[in-house]
């Protein structure tokens, strides 16, 4: 294949369900050129609440996946995937460019005044290595307060993202975080970006909530840039959308989260 072909090819990005859209929207602000493909492993999802080696076996499927497709490089956009997979990704793919998340700990290490920060992540996340080794290394000297938060994706999945059940839900894990008095929230999940509204009508205006769909998407430019990957040419990327769950169903919520046009959801059987 020559250069220009791999150059012309897409971005995969991935995630447990549709949460990688808050991702994606990023990229496609980031990268107007590139050709982006979406998969959304509704069929599995949640990630979260699993076992780890089946989440890491089926990181590695969807992965297979988007490089059959032609994919140049790949983003796995979600916490819990990465928590599970992105080491064994890179092991099996040394050539493929792969961009991984992480909850934002270090960011918020700097923003925070009072030195407490809640975490609002996966289970799978916050019990993980990846997750304990970012804690000790960048938030050395302040208070770090973790909260599992089961139900949040599902919520999001099914489109609810500002309900009177999602606030419900949102309080259960929300109100715990405030007692600790917290001044910056992380959003370690690419589902939660979704809530932000709800999020910010409890937490008030007081605490910095932050996600990372911005520094990820900078990230994959630079990456690209470093592996001389950036598509060719300026005309605007186009965006293809995949899922192993029910297209017709998961279509319904992408059309709400991707700003853009309306979405063709294909059946990705894997
Ligand atoms: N968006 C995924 C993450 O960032 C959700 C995980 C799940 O499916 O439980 O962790």
């Amino acid at each position: 294949m020559g250069i220009n072909s791999v150059k012309n090819g897409p971005i995969g990005v991935f995630d447990s369900g549709v949460g990688g859209i808050s991702i994606l929207r990023e990229i496609r602000k980031q990268l107007p050129a590139e050709d982006l493909i979406y998969f959304a492993d509704s069929a599995h999802c949640p990630y979260g609440i699993k076992p780890v080696d089946e989440i890491r076996q089926r990181t590695l499927e969807v992965t297979d996946f988007l490089v059959d497709l032609g994919s140049k490089a790949v983003v796995v956009a979600c916490n819990t995937a990465c928590e599970a997979g992105l080491d064994r990704i890179r092991a099996k793919y040394p050539e493929l460019p792969v961009v991984g998340v992480e909850p934002a700990v270090k960011p918020a290490h700097q923003v925070t005044r009072n030195g407490k920060i809640g975490v609002l992540a996966t289970h799978l996340t916050l019990h993980g290595e990846r997750f304990s080794n970012l804690v000790a290394k960048y938030a050395t000297g302040v208070e770090v307060f973790t909260q599992p938060a089961p139900g949040l994706v599902e919520l999001v999945e099914a489109g609810k993202l500002d309900t009177p059940e999602t606030k419900t839900v949102l309080h259960k894990y929300l109100d715990p975080l405030l007692e600790k008095e917290i001044d910056t929230l992380v959003l370690g999940c690419t589902h939660y970006p979704f809530l932000f509204p709800a999020i910010q009508s409890i937490c008030g205006d007081r605490i910095t909530v932050l996600d990372t769909g911005m520094a990820v998407a900078r990230q994959t430019q630079r990456i690209l840039d470093e592996y001389s990957l950036l598509h060719p040419t300026a005309d605007p990327g186009k965006e293809t959308f995949y899922t192993s769950g029910d297209p017709d169903v998961v279509k319904t919520v992408i059309a709400k989260l991707w700003l853009h046009s309306p979405a063709v959801v294909m059946q990705g059987k894997i």
